[in-house]
């Protein structure tokens, strides 16, 4: 299935302003820059729904879409190496672990990590706080466009062992490119498995 319609909501700093929790939500978080608005356009067929830049720390919101009137999506602000005050960066924290925490409609959030890269300290850490929390996460391996199949390949199974090791076993994954629209039906028919339950 794809998705037909995704239109924007509402922005917020404070998760108890986010629209009342009645539809299934799913959430994008990721280093700052790793493709998260990317990949939501790429998954809407809406290049402009959520605004992407080369320069890291352009989301800097909690944002709202909801798609095909049934479920919600949330693009995060990233966390990592963006180009902005320590102070920033540390509100940003606060407010993503606040509204993965409390937010009760939450199904699963997506941590995406840079398929070009080992596995990074700061994605492994993220992945096992959500994890001490309860809090269902599957991966999304970004950017697979910009190196060989094999390269990638080589990476994903880097940072899957390592999840294994930490977890005791492999979770949910896809292998996306925004650019050339890899894993998109693999991701939204996931999503809608979920939305469905
Ligand atoms: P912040 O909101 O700043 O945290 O970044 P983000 O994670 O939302 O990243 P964004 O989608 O804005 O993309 C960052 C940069 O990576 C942009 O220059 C995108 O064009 C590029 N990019 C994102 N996804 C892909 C991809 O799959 N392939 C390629 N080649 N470039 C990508
Ligand atoms: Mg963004």
């Amino acid at each position: 299935e794809m998705i037909k319609q995704a239109k924007f909501l509402i922005s917020n700093t404070d998760y108890k302003k986010c629209p009342s929790p009645d539809k299934p939500e799913f959430a994008f978080i990721g280093r700052s820059n790793v493709g998260k608005s990317s990949l939501i356009n790429m998954l809407t067929n809406n290049k402009g729904l959520a605004k992407t830049s080369g320069t890291p720390g352009k989301t800097q919101l909690i944002n709202h879409f909801i798609v095909d009137g049934n479920w919600y999506l949330v693009d995060l602000p990233g966390y990592g190496f963006a180009k902005v005050s320590k102070s920033l960066k540390a509100e940003w924290d606060k407010m993503i672990r606040e509204y993965l925490t409390e937010r009760e409609n939450l199904v699963a959030v997506f941590i995406l990590v840079d398929s070009r890269l080992d596995p990074q300290k700061l994605d492994i850490d993220f992945a096992l706080w959500c994890a001490e929390r309860g809090i269902p996460f599957a991966l999304a391996f970004t950017k697979a466009d910009k190196l060989s199949t094999s390269r990638i390949k080589e990476n994903v199974n880097k940072f899957l062992a390592e999840m294994k090791t930490l977890f005791g076993d492999v979770p949910d994954y896809f292998v996306t490119s925004a650019e050339n629209a890899m894993g998109k039906e693999e991701f939204v028919a996931y999503i809608e498995e979920n939305v469905a339950e």
